[in-house]
């Protein structure tokens, strides 16, 4: 059975994973120094460039053990490693590294695009899953809908014109003194919150698939300034009701027009209640099936970067000992 190592640095996580060619995960390590950056309200990235240096080699070690392997000479068909976007100081401690065990072992290794792992996430808990795929990818740094025809085949149908979803999350929380992350605590408010208290514009509403969060953020700050005594609960009920509802109706526009069997969740954002409830009911109401893969696969983890590194090392080959670490590298269109 073919096996491959990811391995994931792009923010704060320092993730490791051992996935095999049917996709099936044998181990997935995360570490997170999130624990330094909530001081300072968001991801500090000279803090989390040093932690990955300290965590890369446990958690790799680690990984390698839980499936098995003997982490001085691993038997792997190749290594996969995040090669941006991201954070340039937490990629190259990654693809450093990779490169490194590369050389040590002999075995080739590959430069994989964080986002097209995001995409292969449903795969690892349903690898006989059916195509074409909507996907909604949500993160605190990016906010895309994709049509996925198979795996590792994509088009960008559209994203985020400024703010992705969870960084408005984040900065909304921020605003309202709450702590950070801040998508899990509004998320956990909303509940005790009536959406209807706080009148909040619907962005985009055109026709096209591209979205749009800056102008709700700037809307929740102006209201609360003139509606002070406006119970936090509502405020954050409003927000996230105002965030699903573009989402999905975004989702609903580009469902009318492709026809898809599947609709699935991923990134960060994708833990959202409102959305996951949002996101079955749509399913349903199109006859096909939701794929809400779990908070553990939805977040950043290397399982899911080993599953597109074995699908782009056996298409593309792996990758010269000279590739940098690219922090904006684009999602492009693959068929
Ligand atoms: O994918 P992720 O773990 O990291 C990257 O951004 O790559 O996503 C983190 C983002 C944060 O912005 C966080 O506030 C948001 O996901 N998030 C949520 C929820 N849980 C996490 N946003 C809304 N509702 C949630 N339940
Ligand atoms: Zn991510």
């Amino acid at each position: 059975m073919a096996l491959v190592l990811g391995i994931e640095t792009s923010c704060d996580e320092t993730a490791a994973a051992v996935v095999d060619e049917d996709f099936h995960v044998h181990s997935s390590v995360i570490e997170s120094s999130i624990d330094q950056h909530r001081a300072f309200g968001g991801v500090v990235p000279e803090l989390a460039g040093r932690a990955h240096v300290t965590t890369i080699g446990p958690v790799v070690r680690q990984a390698l053990e839980i499936a098995g392997l003997n982490p001085l000479d691993p038997a792997l068909e190749g290594i996969a490693v995040t090669s941006g976007p991201g954070l340039i100081g937490s990629l190259l401690v990654g693809l450093s590294a990779a490169k490194a065990f590369s050389l040590a072992w002999g075995v080739p290794y590959i430069g994989v695009n964080h986002l097209e792992g995001h995409l292969f996430a449903p795969l690892l808990e349903q690898p006989d899953l059916e195509w074409p795929l909507l996907t909604l990818l949500v993160s605190g740094g990016h906010s895309l809908i994709v049509l996925q025809s198979g795996p590792g085949e994509h088009e960008v149908l559209g994203e985020t014109i400024d703010d992705a979803a969870g960084e408005a999350y984040d900065k909304v929380a921020r605003w309202l003194g709450l702590g950070y992350p801040g998508g899990p605590e509004i998320d956990r408010l909303a509940h005790d919150g009536t959406a209807g208290n706080l009148k909040l514009p619907i962005s985009m509403t055109g026709e096209g698939y591209d979205l749009s969060f800056s102008g709700l953020k700037t809307a929740v700050v102006r209201a609360t300034e003139k509606q002070k005594d406006l119970p936090i609960a509502d405020v954050a009920a409003s927000f996230q009701a105002a965030v699903a509802e573009q989402l999905l109706r975004k989702l609903g526009l580009a469902l009318e027009r492709y026809p898809v069997k599947g609709l699935a969740l991923a990134g960060g954002v994708a833990a959202n209640s409102a959305l996951r409830r949002g996101v079955t009911d749509l399913a349903k109401e199109f006859g096909i099936v939701a794929l809400l893969p779990t908070t553990a696969n939805c977040t950043d983890n290397a399982a899911m970067i080993a599953g597109a590194g074995i699908y782009r090392l056996r298409h593309n080959g792996p990758s010269p000992l000279d590739l940098s670490a690219n922090p904006n590298w684009q999602l492009v269109d693959v068929s």
